[in-house]
């Protein structure tokens, strides 16, 4: 088959490779088209150091070879039987198990799903990842309600407009932050209320409260936990899924006691929360926010682009 992997060195490749032997209670699938997530670039470069060469990748629809059902890919792997952190030796596809950038993949049978109705094929590859972690962010983790204002960070990320949409989807108010007023503007047709580019904001905090109180803070940021904390009011939830501002803090001790504030750290979701998504994604009105949609051999100009933070919503490889 073809497929595209990592090799030593950040270095991208698309080739030739054999087909996936699947295991006992696995199946597989025939790509359609692939997602990417900012884990992509993490797996190329080695900040998530697995063995190479590897296919990255953790979000894909297709055809299953054995029945020829349309599926999406739930992208957790051993999430075990709890509901408030998965198992020991829980892991992601596209890392260290070979993931989506290629044209056939092998996966465990339960990981399969079917296609939402009404979703293209390029819809239906790029939100599993994104769209069940901010599902267990929200809702799981967060426990967002009707009537409640939701601050979102970073208006242009994959898991930010999964996070506008399924906001709104479920009656809170949403605000952004965004580096881009042009992506404030795009939030907002989503379904955002309000915006605050944090770039030209002096004290975005600030600006913030002034739009009304926060209850819950969906930071993919990191390196903002301290304003996400002054963002949300007393008795109010920050709930932290990323760090691609920076990974280590500093924090006001009292202040975050004082106000009986709460943080919560989050990873994607457990089948349980999948299977919530997908029924939200049933009455949903809105459909995943495609930003570009290239050949699965252009996969490194697609990363260099999300990269680069040039894009607004998922990026997509087409493959078969
Ligand atoms: N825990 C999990 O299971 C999980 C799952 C998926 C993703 N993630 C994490 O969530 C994050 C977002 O993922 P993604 O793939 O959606 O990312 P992405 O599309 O690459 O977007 C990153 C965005 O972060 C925003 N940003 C960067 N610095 C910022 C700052 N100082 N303040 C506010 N916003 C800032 C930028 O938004 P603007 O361009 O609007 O300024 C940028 O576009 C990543 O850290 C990723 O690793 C975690």
């Amino acid at each position: 088959m073809q497929a595209v992997r990592a090799h030593e060195g950040d270095v991208l490749r698309f080739e030739t490779i054999p087909d996936p032997e699947p295991s006992a209670g696995e199946v597989v699938v025939e790509l359609r088209v692939a997602g990417l997530n900012r884990r992509d670039l993490f797996v190329r470069s080695g900040v998530f150091p697995f063995p190479l060469p590897l296919v990255p990748g953790s979000d894909g629809a297709g055809v299953r070879r054995d029945t020829g059902e349309e599926v999406v890919v739930f992208p957790g792997l051993g999430w075990g039987e709890r509901e408030d952190a998965p198992a020991p030796g829980f892991g992601i596809l596209g890392g260290p198990r070979d993931g989506t950038y290629a044209e056939l993949i092998a996966l465990p049978e339960e990981n399969l799903y079917p296609k939402p109705p009404g979703f293209s094929w390029e819809e239906a590859a790029v939100f599993p990842l994104a769209a069940v972690t901010v599902y267990r962010a929200l809702f799981s983790r967060g426990r967002l309600e009707a009537g409640e204002t939701l601050l979102v960070l970073g208006a242009g990320s994959g898991v930010s407009t999964f996070a506008v949409q399924l906001g709104v989807q479920t009656g809170a108010r949403v605000v952004v932050t965004s580096s881009s007023d042009e992506k404030i503007e795009r939030a907002k047709e989503l379904g955002a209320d309000a915006g605050v580019n944090y770039a030209t904001t002096e004290d975005w905090p600030a600006a913030v409260s002034e739009l009304g109180s926060v209850d819950v803070v969906l930071d993919s940021v990191g390196s903002t936990w301290q304003q996400s904390l002054d963002c949300v009011r007393p008795g109010g939830r920050v709930v932290v899924l990323g760090g691609t501002g920076g990974t280590e803090v500093t924090l006001g001790v009292r202040p975050f006691y004082f106000k009986q504030q709460s943080l919560y750290g989050t990873q994607l979701g457990s089948p349980r929360d999948f299977e919530g998504l997908l029924r939200m994604l049933e009455d949903a009105t809105w459909r995943p926010v495609l930003d570009s949609v290239r050949p699965l051999s252009e996969a490194e100009a697609a990363l260099e682009r999300m990269s680069a933070g040039e894009h607004f919503g998922k990026l997509a490889l087409a493959i078969g």
